[in-house]
């Protein structure tokens, strides 16, 4: 059986784990062949394929990024889209199924694809971890952990010179990154897209870290929205995919959070860092063992489904499971954190 494997929406750390996963398992205890296929759905639409045998993946659970590249190109549209053209454009390749490593739009597709009739199985992917039936996604505690290191940095220049240090971390829809890094650095204040919060309120603790003789540290999510500042937020308009333009509101609240309470204040935007480079060994772990049981799921003929991590252990769900609903941060892990902020 010949499977192609592609990588699709933005990139993570992890990714090339899960390929290599996939391919010794499948190349070593099953007979499987795989193939490439270049920038997600776009190399499946234009047929645009490269070899992919156990040389390929030599060393690269370590590796960052996505040797296969990836876009966000949504495989329904263009002349050559739709499940017809791509059923055949993969018979012309004798290509009989395709792994799907992405986030809630790779997965939305491929779910499409799978009840059009095309061989397709999903493995999660995303550094928010957004999404819903899996505990965790790869990349996440790489991303964690990046924010985390910059965080301790910006605490002792922020000590040094008695300021206080803003530091806006990813996470469209929800704060996952913001909490754990935040918890993780001993932030004085965490904005999360889930709790909405005024400038009154990030100042009031600002102020009583300063008190206490802190350098304040403040992580906000790029998705959060100043309650009372939703105006200013909105001018910045929509992006290429029509998504509404995120990043920069680290550099909206600084100098609110300077005008209200007179502590200098410095914003830092950590913004791609946090995708790039080498993989957590706990990504690492956790991408690979994905690749493995996707490698197991092909034999059993699972398609219409993704492996997913609950508890300790790699399942197979519905990708309906994951789709919808956002997997948000419930408020009571809000709570713990808040209740260190003082
Ligand atoms: O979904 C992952 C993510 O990194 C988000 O945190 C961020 O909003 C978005 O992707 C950035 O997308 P792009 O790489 O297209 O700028």
């Amino acid at each position: 059986m010949k499977i192609g494997i592609l990588t699709s929406g933005g990139d993570c750390p992890g990714l090339n784990a899960v390929i290599r996963g996939i391919v010794l398992k499948g190349t070593t205890t099953y007979d499987l062949e795989f193939v490439g296929i270049r920038d997600g759905w776009r190399g499946v639409v234009e047929g645009d394929f490269m070899p992919l045998t156990r040389h390929e993946v030599k060393g690269l659970s370590k590796v960052g990024g996505t040797i296969l590249g990836t876009s966000r190109t949504n495989p329904y549209e263009g002349e050559r889209g739709g499940a017809e053209n791509i059923a055949k454009t993969l018979y012309g390749h004798k290509i009989d199924g395709i792994v799907a490593i992405g986030g809630e739009g790779t997965l939305a597709a491929a779910d499409r694809l799978a009840k059009d009739g095309i061989k397709v199985l999903g493995v999660p992917k995303t550094i928010d971890n957004d999404l819903r039936a899996t505990d965790y996604s790869f990349g996440f505690d790489t991303a964690v952990n990046i924010a985390t290191d910059a965080m301790d940095r910006l605490r002792t220049t922020g000590d040094s010179h008695q300021r206080c240090m803003v530091a806006e971390v990813m996470g469209r829809h929800v704060g996952w990154i913001a909490l754990h890094a935040g918890m993780a650095a001993g932030a004085h204040v965490i904005c999360i897209p889930e709790v909405p919060m005024s400038i009154d309120e990030i100042t009031e603790l600002v102020t009583r870290a300063h008190d206490r003789g802190r350098a304040p540290l403040v992580v906000v999510s790029e998705g959060f929205t100043l309650t009372g500042m939703e105006e200013a937020y909105s001018d910045k308009g929509l992006d290429a995919f029509n998504r509404p333009r995120l990043g920069g509101i680290g550099d909206l609240l600084a100098p609110e959070i300077e005008r209200i309470t007179g502590i200098e204040t410095r914003a830092t935007i950590l913004g791609h860092i946090q995708r790039g480079g080498s993989p957590s060994a706990f990504d690492r772990v956790l991408a690979t063992r994905l690749g493995l049981h996707a490698a197991d799921a092909i034999v059993d003929g699972a398609w219409g489904q993704m492996v997913a991590m609950q508890g300790t252990d790699i399942v197979r769900v519905p990708f309906a499971d994951a789709l919808g609903e956002l997997n948000t941060v419930p408020r009571y892990r809000y709570d713990e954190a808040a209740a260190l902020f003082g």
